[in-house]
């Protein structure tokens, strides 16, 4: 099959799966290393910080967009693909990172919004001066504003209509997200000739992929909803198959916040496959959910659907990014529920969903961030990190909108947190400086200092991780248990690259979300009489007796991942 082409990247070892295996960073360059003083991150700091990304053991980088921009979305607006903020850097500055990134084995995802561009791109401008011109048809116009009352409204704090009026062509256009967000029109085969230019462009220079923004919502039509709609899947169908052709090994993420079988859906199938991963939008509220509610039940549904997806796909699983932390996909009486934990505070909202970072979400609790984190690596799927979280970083509510967990990475306990050299009031936003999360205690430089920091726990659960096929590779049995708290699963792989030295490897995860300590007993026939180590340290547990059971107690909010192997 196509995915397992040979590739010949520059300095990149060859591994089809390497999407599978891979430990993903989402960092916005904005955010992460002022590197000449003018007060917001450019490409040049994130490259001089490499070398830390390599030490915590980051495979592949996710850059939210850096385009030129109004950057009135952060950079989702774009008002030209080819073009890079000059504040953000240059092409050759762009291709020095891919260089450097491949240099250290690492890759390099690019993030594409092809739903929509800024208002500010020439192709609006010239699709509302010039109706009967080239640019006419690019985007979606209508005489009111009246079609498609289905389509729901995504930025609901901002936005309280799909179509907004332009006084120019004197029609209104469509907007899936804010009304300076003009959707394209896909329904135009230039629009797909130029969305395949820029996607060429960008492959081209050597980038290893790329996120699909917003991707279901590309068409629209009289009698869907406008997400997922069947031309939607052709037209990834045919961009896969460009991609496979021409780049094969680059990996196309698909950015799918829907109901499991839709997700599921933007892989494709083995025959016509879509996109190489998708972002698991189902679990994610879900781990939020069970931390909670202390009940794992939630978490053992959504694993045991059988969404069976292609050879090859791999999901993409997260805590946190830096958008909202969406509830769209969860029944109204779990959001309420999630809204009364996590959002108490009415600021904390934004849409539906929370503004908030994962530090603060879980109160800066160290057991429900190792929890937490213990799930993130080893469900099945790629992890994806958010810049900062990796230190607890906290957030600032009282920034607009997603601004509250974009503010500057905390390197130092130095002026603006090692970010930048400027005049603190220069910053593009400020460093946080709450109580709890003040820059003073929480950054990178004291964190590398203590050996129990978050930070170095972190680190070493990701080199666990990556020491073990079975996590990225292995597929997973949801586990019966007693304890209503208690989620146990099995992540079992056969293939000759395990580290064990055996062809085989089955790690038993066990996490507890009860607010005590308990004990669990849970059923493992298939492992009858076979021993457990612990994946850490190596200490051997309870063995698994004759009758497929095996006994644990787990502290509060806490979790073992066990190699099980017969007596050593
Ligand atoms: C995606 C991005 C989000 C952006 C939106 C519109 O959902 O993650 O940040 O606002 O698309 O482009
Ligand atoms: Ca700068």
């Amino acid at each position: 099959m196509s995915f397992t082409a040979p590739i010949q990247l520059p300095g990149l070892t060859l591994d089809p799966l390497w999407y599978r295996r891979a430990v993903f960073y989402e960092v916005m360059v904005r955010s992460f290393v002022d590197s000449n003083g003018d007060g917001a991150g450019d490409l040049q700091g994130l490259v001089s910080r490499l070398d830390y990304l390599q030490w915590l053991g980051i495979d592949a980088l996710w850059l939210p967009p850096f385009f030129n921009s109004p950057l009135r979305d952060g950079g989702y607006d774009v008002s030209d693909f080819y073009s890079i903020l000059p504040e953000f850097g240059t092409i050759d500055e762009f291709k020095d990172l891919v260089t450097k990134a491949h240099e250290r084995n690492m890759r390099v995802i690019i993030d594409l919004p092809l739903n929509h561009t800024s208002d500010a791109h020439e192709w609006f401008q010239a699709s509302r001066s010039d109706p009967d011109g080239p640019f006419g048809d690019f985007y979606v116009w209508n005489d009111t504003d009246e079609k498609w009352p289905d389509i729901r409204i995504i930025f609901t704090d901002t936005e309280d209509s799909n179509w907004a009026f332009d006084s120019e062509r004197r029609q209104f256009y469509f907007h899936r997200f804010f009304s300076h967000q003009p959707d394209l029109n896909f329904e135009n085969p230039a629009v797909h000739e130029a969305v395949f230019e820029v996607i060429r462009y960008w492959l081209d220079m050597g980038v290893d992929g790329f996120r699909l923004d917003a991707i279901p919502y590309l068409y629209e039509s009289d009698e869907g909803n406008g997400e997922g709609e069947p031309p939607t899947h052709e037209f990834i169908k045919t961009l896969r198959r460009m991609v496979d052709r021409d780049y094969p090994g680059r990996v196309m993420i698909a950015e799918a916040n829907q109901w499991p079988r839709e997700v599921a859906a933007f892989f494709g199938t083995d025959e016509e496959p879509e996109c190489h991963m998708a972002f698991d939008f189902p679990v994610m509220p879900r781990i939020f959910y069970s931390l909670r509610s202390q009940q794992a039940d939630e978490l053992v549904n959504v694993l045991s659907e059988t969404t069976d997806i292609p050879d090859g796909a791999g999901w993409g699983v997260f805590l946190r990014n830096h958008d909202e932390l969406t509830l769209e996909m969860v029944s109204e009486e779990y959001r309420q529920a999630m809204y009364g934990w996590y959002a108490y505070d009415p600021r904390m909202r934004a849409n539906i969903g929370i503004r908030r970072r994962l530090a603060p979400l879980l109160d800066n609790s160290r057991a429900e961030l190792e929890l937490a984190h213990a799930l993130l690596f080893s469900l099945p799927g790629s992890p994806f990190l958010y810049y900062g979280d990796e230190i607890g970083m906290g957030d600032n509510i009282w920034l607009p909108d997603r601004d509250s967990s974009r503010t500057p990475m905390q390197w130092t306990p130095d002026r603006n947190a090692g970010f930048s050299s400027a005049d603190p009031g220069k910053l593009f936003l400020p460093v946080v400086q709450s109580l709890v999360y003040h820059f003073n205690q929480v950054n990178v430089e004291s964190q590398l200092a203590q050996s129990r920091s978050l930070l170095h726990w972190v680190r070493n659960v990701i080199h666990t991780r990556k020491a073990h096929p079975a996590f990225g590779l292995g597929d997973l049995t949801v586990l019966s248990v007693d304890n209503p708290s208690v989620l146990a699963f099995v992540r079992h792989y056969e293939g000759s690259d395990n580290p064990m030295g055996d062809s085989r490897e089955d790690v038993l995860c066990v996490f507890s979300f009860a607010h005590n300590p308990v004990s669990a007993t849970i059923e493992i026939p298939e492992y009858a009489g076979l021993n457990t180590y612990d994946l850490f340290g190596g200490a051997q547990f309870p063995g698994i007796g004759d009758d497929g059971r095996l006994t644990l107690t787990l502290g509060t909010q806490s979790f073992f991942w066990l190699h099980i192997a017969p007596a050593r």
